[in-house]
């Protein structure tokens, strides 16, 4: 389960894992959550934009965040499956668990990753994403959120019994990243 808050670069290190992962002839796809939630918003009738989900109704949220969990617990047994997906959502009410109890029991994780970067980094790297609805935020808001992401995958251990590892998103560190992330996973499926 590969975490990290918007604009910290959890899909580019993604990407770089599933070079690395080719290159070395290991059996790993990336399943990015949002992606099947937005799937599944759009067969419940819902179309929207993957940054306008956040701001739906927690119920909706809640039913369609089970459903691509029960989705993605469908495609486990072929390879290693590495889960893109948050920590927290930021929704209109509050600051929402991406990785609830029942999300949890249904994905069983082996190891929770959390990316992070530097808070002003981040800041910039959201301000430059100008096809995405990013939230404008101050690097002091986005500290706070860092900090909540490592509260959050501090109680999913305690659930589930899986490690944390924090990896660092330096500025122009991908590859970096993401040849620790492979190490990480390589260790924990001994592959
Ligand atoms: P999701 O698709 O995960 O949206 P996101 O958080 O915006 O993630 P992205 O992958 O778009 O951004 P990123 O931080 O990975 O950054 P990127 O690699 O693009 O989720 C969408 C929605 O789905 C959520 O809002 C939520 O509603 C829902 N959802 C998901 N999981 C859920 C769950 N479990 N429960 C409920 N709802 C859930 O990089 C950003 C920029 O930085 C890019 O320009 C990139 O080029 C640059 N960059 C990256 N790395 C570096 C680097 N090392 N140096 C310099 N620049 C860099």
């Amino acid at each position: 389960m590969v975490t990290g808050i918007p604009g910290v670069g959890k899909t580019t290190v993604l990407n770089e894992l599933q070079d690395l992962a080719k290159q070395n002839r290991v059996n790993l796809s990336v399943l990015n959550f949002g992606t099947i939630m937005n799937e599944i918003m759009r067969e419940l009738g819902k179309q929207m934009n993957r940054d306008d989900m956040r701001g739906q109704d927690i119920e909706t949220q809640r039913k369609v965040q089970e459903l691509a969990a029960n989705e993605i617990s469908n495609r486990a047994g072929q390879g290693i499956i590495v889960v893109d997906t948050h920590m927290f959502v930021k929704t209109t009410v509050g600051m929402w668990a991406g990785l609830p109890q029942n999300v949890l029991q249904k994905l069983n994780p082996r190891l929770l990753v959390l990316v992070e970067a530097d808070s002003e980094q981040i800041a910039g790297r959201r301000r430059g994403d100008a096809d995405r609805k990013r939230e404008a935020a101050l690097a002091e808001d986005i500290s706070f959120d860092l900090e909540w992401s490592r509260a959050t995958a501090a109680s999913s251990a305690i659930a589930t019994g899986a490690p944390v590892k924090i990896i660092k998103n330096a500025a122009g560190g991908q590859k970096q990243a993401a040849q620790e992330l492979f190490e990480a996973i390589r260790k924990m499926v001994g592959a």
